[in-house]
């Protein structure tokens, strides 16, 4: 793990998709429905759902973040010429409103508001995707503030959807960890502001984005370590 040096912070807003979720656990259904693609129809699909939250916002034409996921799911099947049922499509979305978080995350988040932290979810999921998956996973009484980008009608990296954290915490932006495991939003995060932390779950080369995340781990449970330091 990489550490700067950084003063002890006030609260942590986490990104939810690949960071308290996990998204890949979507390919065992998906391999279900169509044998030997389920890897690569995740992958796509993660990959074309983030590109279209960039395409939409950029152009201001914002729809929320289930309708781009299902946009995003119609596609990938098509560019990988399966021919899935509007079953099949229901049922993908269905579990994808139903993600289980990464095995050490329900420890990581007790473990830190314990320690006094005010927890957030900030996320381009919609406000109805995120109370379910937080329910479903009996994470309610973790996180202080629920945040969606559906509020602004921009999705990550647009600054407004950042600010949403400064307004609930009542914080300026470096008092706030926040923490995605998606290097180019703990990236633009750090543009922000934000105290950052990358969890570098796959081992990915860092962005060359001429910026860097405050700090590195592999793994959400690398936080408290990273957390437990800064408090002395
Ligand atoms: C989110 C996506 C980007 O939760 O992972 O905002």
């Amino acid at each position: 793990m990489t550490q700067a040096p950084a003063a002890p912070i006030k609260a942590i807003a986490f990104d939810a998709y690949a960071t308290l979720f996990d998204v890949y656990c979507m390919e065992a259904l998906a391999e279900e429905y169509f044998p030997g693609q389920g890897k690569a129809l995740t992958i796509l699909w993660r990959q074309k759902q983030i590109e279209y939250t960039r395409i939409r916002s950029m152009s201001s034409q914002f729809r929320t973040f289930w309708e781009v996921t299902r946009d995003a799911l119609i596609f990938a099947a098509r560019s990988l010429q399966l021919a899935m049922t509007d079953s099949q499509r229901q049922h993908l979305m269905n579990q994808y409103a139903c993600l289980r978080p990464f095995p050490e995350n329900l420890a990581t988040l007790e473990a830190l508001k314990a320690m006094g932290i005010p927890l957030a979810i900030l996320s381009n999921g919609t406000h109805s995707m995120l109370d379910i998956a937080v329910k479903y996973n009996d994470m309610n009484h973790l996180f202080a503030h629920i945040l969606s980008a559906d509020s602004v009608q921009k999705f990550k990296t647009s600054p407004e959807v950042y600010q949403l954290a400064l307004d609930a915490f009542q914080l300026p932006a470096r008092d706030i960890l926040f923490v995605s495991a998606n290097a180019w939003d703990a990236c633009a995060a750090t543009w922000f502001g934000f105290t950052t932390f990358w969890v570098n779950r796959s081992q990915q080369p860092e962005e060359v984005l001429d910026v860097s995340p405050t700090a590195t781990g592999r793994q959400l449970s690398d936080v408290l370590t990273y957390v437990r330091g800064l408090h002395g």
